[in-house]
C-alpha cells in the first residue's frame, strides 16, 4: 500500500546548553501525495536528515503531528507515537549501514526478517528486488568486498524489499562518482514507475532534485520555502533565496531612476520594475546560461542591456564555456557554447575588457531589505518575489 504522509505544525528543537536554542525545524507543514516523489532540497543544515528522522520516528518532535497513510504515527498533544518498525517505511540512508558480518542476500533480506514474511522470503523476492538494482551476481559476497556503488545499491534494495508505502532517502547518492551517479538516478526513476511506492528523497544536488521529484520542497531554517513542480520552481522562483539555490547564480543591483533602472550605470531595457515599480532598489538574479559576452566595441542588440565588465577566467566545458567575469565590484558568470561563436573569448588575453550583456525578461528581479542593499551583507531576510 503507498501511503501519503501529512505533516503539521512541526517543530523540533535540540538543547544544548543554551536553553534559548533555535528551533531547527520550524513549524512544518508539508503534505506528500500517494505515489509522489518528493524531494527534499536545501543547504547544510537547514534540516532535512532530521525530518526524515522524525517521520521514521528516529527523532521525537517538539510538537506537531505526522500521518502516514491512514494511521496517526505521532501526535504530542494525543501522546500518540508509532516506533520505526511499526511505521512500514523503508530507509536508504547516506551511509549505507550495511550489515559487514551478512551477505549481500542476507542484508537486503533482513527487512523481510524482521517484518517475519516468510513468504516472500522464500518465494525468491529478494533476488528479484537484487535483479532490478542490478545486484543478482553479487548475492554472496560480503559488503566488504563491494565497491560503493555496489554497496549503495544494495542498501536501495534493501530499502525497498518489504514494499513499504513509504522510502525516505537521505543522499543515497553522494557517495557515487558522476557516471554511477547517474546510472543509480536512472535506476531509481525507473523502480519508483514500477513500483509505485512514495518517496522522500533528500538532497543538496539541484539537478538530481529537477531529474528525480515529482515536486519539489525548498527548505530553509527548518521551513518549506516553496514547494511546487521542478518545472515550477525553475521557471518562477518565488524568493530570491530559492533563485540562488537553484543555480540563478548572478546578481545585480538595479536602482531606479524615474521611469527607468539601471544597474551599472547603464539603463535596464524593457524593464519597469513589475509590481514593485514603486521600489527604489531591486536585487535582479540571471542565470549563467542567460549572460552573454561581446566584444568591447560590438553594437549589442536594441533589446540587450550591456555593461562593461572584465574577463577574470575562462573554463573549457566541452560543449559549453564558463567565463567569470568583473563588472565594477559584482562577479558574474556567463555560460556560452564552445563554438564559433565564442572562440574569440577563449582566445582573450586575461584582464580583457568585454561587454556583458542581458535581456531584462530573462532575469527575475526581488524586493530588498530596506535597511541594508549590500549584498555581503543580506542573509536573504523575507524576499517577496516582485517580477517575473
Ligand atoms: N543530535 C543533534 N544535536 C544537536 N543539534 C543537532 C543534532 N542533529 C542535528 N542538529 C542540528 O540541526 C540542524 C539541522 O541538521 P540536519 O542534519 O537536519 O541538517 P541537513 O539539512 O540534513 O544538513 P546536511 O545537508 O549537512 O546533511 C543543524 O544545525 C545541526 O547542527
Ligand atoms: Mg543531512
Amino acid at each position: 500500500m503507498t501511503a501519503a504522509v501529512t505533516i503539521t505544525g512541526l517543530s523540533k528543537r535540540f538543547h544544548g546548553r543554551s536553553r534559548t536554542s533555535t528551533p531547527v525545524i520550524d513549524d512544518l507543514n508539508l503534505e506528500v501525495r500517494e505515489g509522489e516523489f518528493l524531494v527534499l532540497l536545501g543547504p547544510s543544515g537547514c534540516g532535512k536528515t532530521t525530518t526524515l528522522r522524525m517521520l521514521a520516528g528516529l527523532e521525537a518532535p517538539d510538537a506537531g503531528r505526522i500521518r502516514i497513510g491512514d494511521r496517526t504515527v505521532f501526535d504530542r498533544e494525543e501522546r500518540v507515537k508509532l516506533p520505526p518498525d511499526k511505521r512500514d517505511i523503508g530507509m536508504v540512508f547516506q551511509t549505507y549501514a550495511l550489515w559487514p558480518h551478512l551477505t549481500v542476500r542476507q542484508n537486503i533480506a533482513y527487512p523481510l526478517k524482521v517484518r517475519r514474511r516468510k513468504r516472500e522470503l522464500a518465494d525468491g523476492w529478494v533476488e528479484r528486488v537484487a535483479a532490478l538494482v542490478d545486484c543478482g551476481s553479487l548475492l554472496d559476497r560480503f559488503p566488504g568486498q563491494l565497491s560503493g556503488g555496489q554497496q549503495q545499491r544494495v542498501a536501495l534494495a534493501r530499502g525497498l524489499v518489504a514494499r513499504p508505502g513509504l522510502v525516505l532517502m537521505d543522499e543515497p547518492m553522494s557517495n557515487l562518482d558522476a557516471k554511477l551517479r547517474d546510472q543509480v538516478r536512472t535506476e531509481l526513476h525507473e523502480l519508483h514507475r514500477r513500483l509505485g511506492f512514495t518517496a522522500v528523497f533528500v538532497t543538496h544536488d539541484q539537478a538530481e532534485a529537477f531529474a528525480l521529484g515529482d515536486r519539489m520542497a525548498i527548505m530553509r531554517s527548518g521551513r518549506i520555502e516553496q514547494l511546487d513542480t521542478p518545472e515550477g520552481v525553475f521557471g518562477a522562483p518565488q524568493t530570491e533565496y530559492v533563485a540562488d539555490f537553484i543555480g540563478m547564480s548572478n546578481r545585480l543591483i538595479l536602482q531606479r531612476n524615474g521611469r527607468f533602472w539601471t544597474t551599472h550605470g547603464v539603463d535596464v531595457v524593457g524593464f519597469d520594475g513589475g509590481p514593485h515599480a514603486e521600489s527604489t532598489s531591486l536585487a535582479y538574479r540571471l542565470r549563467p546560461d542567460h549572460l552573454a559576452v561581446l566584444p568591447r566595441d560590438c553594437e549589442p542588440a536594441p533589446d540587450l542591456t550591456a555593461m562593461r565588465a572584465e574577463v577574470l577566467d575562462v573554463q573549457y566545458g566541452g560543449g559549453h564555456i564558463d567565463v567569470v567575469l568583473a563588472a565594477d565590484g559584482d562577479r558574474l558568470a556567463a555560460r556560452l557554447p564552445a563554438d564559433m561563436s565564442t572562440s574569440w573569448l577563449r582566445s582573450s588575453v586575461p584582464h580583457a575588457v568585454v561587454q556583458v550583456a542581458f535581456r531584462a525578461e530573462d532575469g527575475r528581479a526581488y524586493t530588498l531589505r530596506p535597511d541594508s542593499e549590500d549584498p555581503a551583507d543580506i542573509d536573504y531576510p523575507a524576499l517577496e518575489e516582485v517580477a517575473g
